[in-house]
């Protein structure tokens, strides 16, 4: 059973069931997926309602600025951008940029090759840049992102919607889920590819992960 989750206003710890909003019902596998997905980690309605609550952490940290850049890694941050970024500009002073960065360090596997490779697009010289993450695993993409950033003189923040909790070296200014250590895909984030597309968080079958 999913647990029910009410209070979304700090990073949620999502236990290994997995969690739901109290009108949610109990979610379930799509039955096209039902051989690569193991169960919803976290549901559509937990990600909207947490998403809200980075908004609001976001808008009281950046409360003396007026604008920002909003540089998301792509590709798995896109989708958790696309949502936070709306919500930021709908209901804040804040003026927002939007500007990408490429990071690559899996190619089609389960596990970091340790070797980072990154293309960045827009010039952000001198811009409060807000970085925006899928999510943290060992750490490695976030540490040279932000060691390239900071080489930059550039003054930025840092937000990630899960964490796996395993990086502790890093420093992250705002995290939306702390999940347990497992292969996860969904709203953005990949395995091999698949899974952008599905509006919640889902665990990957162990069998399937290379
Ligand atoms: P790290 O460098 O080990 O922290 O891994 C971070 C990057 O690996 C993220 O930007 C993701 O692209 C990818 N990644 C790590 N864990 C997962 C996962 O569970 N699902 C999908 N992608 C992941
Ligand atoms: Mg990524």
């Amino acid at each position: 059973m999913h647990k029910v989750v009410r209070d979304f206003s700090k990073t949620v710890v999502v236990p290994p069931e997995g969690i739901r909003l109290a009108y949610e019902p109990e979610p379930k596998v799509r039955s096209k997926y039902r051989q690569e997905i193991e169960e919803v980690l976290i549901t559509k309605g937990c990600l909207q309602a947490r998403v809200e609550g980075l908004a609001k952490e976001i808008k009281e940290a950046f409360a003396d600025i007026n604008e920002i850049t909003c540089l998301v890694v792509l590709k798995g941050g896109m989708f958790f951008a696309a949502d936070l970024i709306r919500i930021l500009d709908e209901n804040s002073k804040l003026r927002t940029r939007l500007d990408f960065i490429r990071c690559s360090s899996y190619g089609d596997r389960a596990s970091s090759s340790g070797e980072v490779t990154m293309y960045e697009f827009g010039d952000m010289e001198g811009d409060n840049i807000l970085l925006i993450e899928d999510i943290i695993d060992s750490g490695k993409t976030l540490e040279e992102l932000q060691s390239y950033l900071k080489s930059k003189g550039k003054q930025f923040k840092t937000c990630v919607l899960l964490d796996k909790g395993v990086a502790k070296h890093i420093k992250v200014d705002f995290i939306g889920f702390r999940i347990p250590r497992i292969f996860v895909g969904g709203y953005g984030l990949d395995y091999a590819g698949m899974f952008r597309g599905l509006p919640e968080i889902v665990v990957i079958k162990k069998e399937l992960l290379k």
